[in-house]
């Protein structure tokens, strides 16, 4: 088939690079020109782990292209797949303004039918906006046909986005003619040789299981947060309260590791998107409001327990950070717990050093004072941010930490304490390496 896809961020490129892949036809529509530059030249602009050498393979195959012109994007293409951002509004709502400018654009420049599918995650009742948009445009240009809008909301995950793509756990279709359902079954029958998991709704139902389905797992988050809280008060430990309730398939072990707090560019902003919907729709969203609050109180837990640690004096403290991205396999540090941390530590005088595989230029642009300063610094190696730390803090659990050489660590720290933001390690194991162990939830 013939696609384009609309906006080359992160949903819409890898999007357009696994659909490529699978022998059709893909223009990419993206604006910005330092990566629609990047992106002539093969260069995925953001680190997810297998994208870029596909896309090149793809580029070099004459299968994805780019482009900044909408009119040459579109031109041709069977669907058309709407991709661009919905970040959160002043009140938090989804800002739809770059959806439905795309869809003013369809209706100037459609010269035929096609169908146009929202693939950003969008509140329900904007497919029939975008409908409403591309019609009018349309007529105002005198043309009759209709253009069907459905929607196909993405469960990618950063990190895994194209094991996710390439091997779905469902893909969801909301749409309102047997006609778009067929095409789009046809679009993504390759992605689901082995099992059918493709379920044809409608398109409300579509926009809602989105938000809903990140809700949920953030509300498993919260939830066990919440139980690591009480764990910690009990003297009993949350890993074993984990597997113990995991075990119940009704429960499932997936998303239920307690932490220092869920961040990323989704669970955040599409709660506080749902939690407005309610609101305007009278609806009490105490459910939501709770998860919302938990998260919020979790990301500041880790800056508590080291506070304490220290008796409230961290001035002059060194403090060794590992992992700064929302969560590994990512350079992306959008709400991530590190950043709440980072700032309470700066703020309280510490000195910072810190190491992330990917996310530390992110890092510094972000607190280019305290780099300047030389109060935060980072650094390409663990080991190095450990010498002479007055403790170490886990935050992301990056695959490379999870069995450092502890007795290296414990040889170049001043004080052999550790805070695991992750639960990633065993307590005794450390205990008997001669650290100080602070997990979440877990009796100290
Ligand atoms: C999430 C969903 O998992 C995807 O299905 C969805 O497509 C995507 O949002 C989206 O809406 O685009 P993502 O934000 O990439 O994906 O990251 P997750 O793997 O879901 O992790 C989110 C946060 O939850 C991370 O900060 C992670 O550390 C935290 N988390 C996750 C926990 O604290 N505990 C867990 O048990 C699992």
């Amino acid at each position: 088939m013939r696609l384009c896809v609309i906006g080359a961020g992160y949903v819409g490129l890898v999007t357009a690079t696994c659909f490529a892949e699978m022998g059709n036809q893909v223009m990419c529509v993206e604006r910005d020109p330092f990566r629609l530059a990047r992106l002539a030249k093969g260069q995925a602009p953001l680190y997810e782990p297998g994208l870029e050498s596909m896309l090149q393979d793809q580029v070099a195959a004459g299968r994805l292209g780019f482009t900044a012109s909408l009119a040459e994007g579109i031109d041709r293409a069977d669907v058309i797949f709407i991709a661009v951002g919905t970040p959160s509004g002043e009140d938090g709502s989804a800002d739809l303004s770059h959806v439905l400018e795309v869809a003013e654009e369809l209706g100037a420049g459609l010269k035929r039918p096609c169908l146009v599918v929202d693939k950003s995650t969008v509140p329900v009742g904007t497919a029939e906006r975008v409908a409403d948009r591309i019609h009018s445009g349309l007529a105002a240009r005198g043309l009759g046909f209709r253009v069907e809008v459905a929607s196909n909301p993405e469960f990618l995950k950063e990190g895994s986005a194209i094991e996710d793509f390439m091997r779905p756990d469902r893909v969801v279709i909301g749409c309102e003619s047997p006609e778009a359902a067929e095409c789009l079954r046809r679009l993504y029958a390759p992605f689901l040789r082995n099992h059918d998991r493709l379920l044809v709704m409608g398109l409300r139902a579509a926009e809602f299981t989105k938000y809903a389905a990140n809700a949920f797992l953030a509300t498993k988050i919260s939830f066990m947060n919440e139980m690591a809280g009480i764990c910690a008060r009990l003297e009993v430990d949350i890993e074993e309260v984990r597997r113990g309730v995991g075990s119940d398939k009704r429960i499932g072990t997936h998303f239920i590791y307690a932490g220092c707090g869920y961040g990323g560019s989704c669970f955040p902003k599409d709660v506080r998107a749902l939690i407005r919907t309610a609101e305007q729709e009278g609806i009490e969203p105490g459910i939501l409001r709770a998860v919302e609050a938990r998260n919020a109180l979790q990301k500041t837990l880790l800056y508590q327990s080291v506070r304490e640690h220290f008796n409230g004096f961290l001035k002059g403290r060194v403090i060794a950070l590992w992992g700064l991205a929302f969560k590994p396999g990512t350079d992306d540090l959008r709400e991530a717990p590190s950043l709440v941390l980072l700032e309470a530590l700066l703020q309280a005088g510490a000195r910072v050093r810190a190491h992330d595989p990917v996310a530390n230029a992110g890092v510094a642009a972000r607190f280019p004072r305290a780099v300047e300063t030389g109060q935060l610094r980072l650094d390409d190696s663990p080991y190095e941010v450990t010498d002479g730390a007055d403790a170490l803090v886990l935050v992301t659990e990056w695959k490379q930490f999870r069995q450092p050489n502890f007795e290296r660590i414990r040889g170049l720290m001043r004080m052999p304490v550790i805070f695991d933001g992750r639960n990633l390690y065993e307590p005794e194991q450390l205990v008997e390496s001669g650290f100080v162990y602070r997990g979440v939830g877990r009796p100290q």
